[in-house]
C-alpha cells in the first residue's frame, strides 16, 4: 500500500485501500470504536479467565491442564451430585424396605419411588416371561389380574419373587402335580374322563356320563391340591379350575396334555440376583398391576 499514492473515493471522501475488483474499490474505513473496545475487553477477560479457571491443556512435563486458582472441576461437581443422588436413593430404598404396604401406599414419594423403580426392573427382568405390563402368556401367569397361584397379598408376592417357584432353596414355592399319564397313574381313558370333568367345573361343558366318571377320579386323585370344589389351593400353587382363567389352556386336548404330563413350571428366585429394595419395589408394582388381594 505504501508504494502507491493515496487515493480518495469521490462519493464518500474516504481513503481506499487500493484494492479493486471489476471497478469496485475497497474503502479503508476505521473499525468502529465500540467494536474495538469489546475486542480489547475480550482479550483482557481471557487473561483473567486463564488465571482463575482451568484453561490450558496439559503441556509436556506438566501432567494435567492448568488448574486455575479457583480449583474448579466439572468432574468433581458431577461426582458430588451423583453421590448425593445415590445417598438419597439408598435412603428411600431403606425406607421402602422398612415400610408396610399401607405406609407405602399412603406416602406419595415412597409410592412414586416404588412404582418407578418397580416398573423399570420389571421391564428389565420380568417382561420376557410375563409380558410388558404383566399380561402373561400361556404357561406364564398374568400378573395384571386378581387370580393368584401362590397368593396376591404384598407379602405373598414379595415371597414368590424373592424365592421363586420350584427352585433350589428352602423357602421356594414348591409342589409337584403328578404326571398322571407319563407315570402311569391313570389310563388314557381315565385322563380323558377327568379332563371332561375339569371342563364342566368352569361351565365349558355340560355334565355327561364321561364327566361323571371323571368326577370320581377327580375326587380320588386331584382334590388334595385342587380341593373338592376345584377352587384350588394357594399353599400348593394349585390353580382354581372353576374360573375362566387358564394358565395353560382350556380346550380338551390341552387339559388332557396337562394331566398326562403335568407342567410344574419354574420361576427364578430373584433374591439371588436383585437387591432387597428392588424386590420390594417389584412387589409393590406387581401388586398395583392387579389391584391386589388385601387378605390371605
Ligand atoms: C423365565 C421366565 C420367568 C421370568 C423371567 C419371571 N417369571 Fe415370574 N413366573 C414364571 C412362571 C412360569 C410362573 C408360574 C410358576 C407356577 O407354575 O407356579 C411365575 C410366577 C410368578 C408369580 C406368581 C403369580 C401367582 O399367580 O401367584 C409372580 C408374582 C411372578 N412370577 C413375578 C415375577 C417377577 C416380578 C419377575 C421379574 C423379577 C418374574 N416373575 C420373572 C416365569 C417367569
Ligand atoms: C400335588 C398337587 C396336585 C395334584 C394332586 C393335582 N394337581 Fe393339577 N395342578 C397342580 C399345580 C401346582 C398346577 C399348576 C402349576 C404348574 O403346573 O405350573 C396344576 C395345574 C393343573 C391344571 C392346569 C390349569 C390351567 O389353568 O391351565 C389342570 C387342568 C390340572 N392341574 C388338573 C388336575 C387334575 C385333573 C388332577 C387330578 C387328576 C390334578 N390336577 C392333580 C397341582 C396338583
Amino acid at each position: 500500500m505504501s508504494d502507491h499514492e493515496k487515493e480518495i473515493d469521490e462519493a464518500t471522501g474516504v481513503e481506499t485501500t487500493g484494492h479493486e475488483w471489476d471497478g469496485i474499490r475497497e474503502l479503508n474505513n476505521p473499525l468502529p470504536r465500540w467494536w474495538l473496545y469489546i475486542f480489547y475487553a475480550s482479550i483482557a477477560w481471557a487473561f483473567v479467565y486463564w488465571i482463575l479457571m482451568p484453561a490450558w491443556p496439559a503441556l509436556p512435563g506438566m501432567g494435567t491442564n492448568t488448574p486455575g486458582i479457583r480449583n474448579h472441576s466439572d468432574r468433581d461437581l458431577v461426582a458430588a451430585s451423583v453421590q448425593e443422588l445415590r445417598d438419597a436413593r439408598a435412603e428411600t430404598g431403606q425406607a421402602l424396605i422398612n415400610a408396610s404396604l399401607d405406609e407405602i401406599l399412603s406416602d406419595q414419594s415412597l409410592r412414586q419411588f416404588a412404582m418407578a423403580a418397580g416398573e423399570s426392573a420389571f421391564g428389565d427382568n420380568c417382561a420376557t416371561c410375563h409380558g410388558a405390563g404383566g399380561q402373561g402368556f400361556p404357561g406364564y401367569p398374568t400378573l395384571a389380574d386378581d387370580v393368584w397361584l401362590w397368593g396376591g397379598s404384598l407379602d405373598e408376592i414379595q415371597h414368590t419373587i424373592t424365592y421363586g417357584v420350584r427352585q433350589d432353596n428352602l423357602e421356594t414355592r414348591f409342589s409337584m402335580m403328578p404326571a398322571f399319564g407319563r407315570d402311569q397313574i391313570l389310563s388314557s381313558e381315565e385322563i380323558r374322563a377327568v379332563a371332561h370333568y375339569v371342563r364342566t367345573l368352569s361351565g365349558l361343558e355340560e355334565a355327561s356320563e364321561e364327566s361323571h366318571h371323571g368326577q370320581e377320579i377327580f375326587e380320588f386323585q386331584c382334590v388334595s391340591c385342587h380341593t373338592e370344589a376345584g377352587t384350588g389351593d394357594q399353599l400348593q400353587g394349585a390353580p382354581d379350575l372353576t374360573d375362566r382363567d387358564w394358565l395353560y389352556g382350556s380346550d380338551l386336548e390341552t387339559v388332557i396334555n396337562t394331566v398326562y404330563n403335568a407342567r410344574n413350571s419354574a420361576m427364578p428366585a430373584w433374591g439371588e440376583r436383585l437387591d432387597e429394595a428392588t424386590i420390594k419395589a417389584l412387589a409393590v408394582y406387581v401388586y398395583s398391576l392387579s389391584g391386589g388381594e388385601t387378605n390371605s
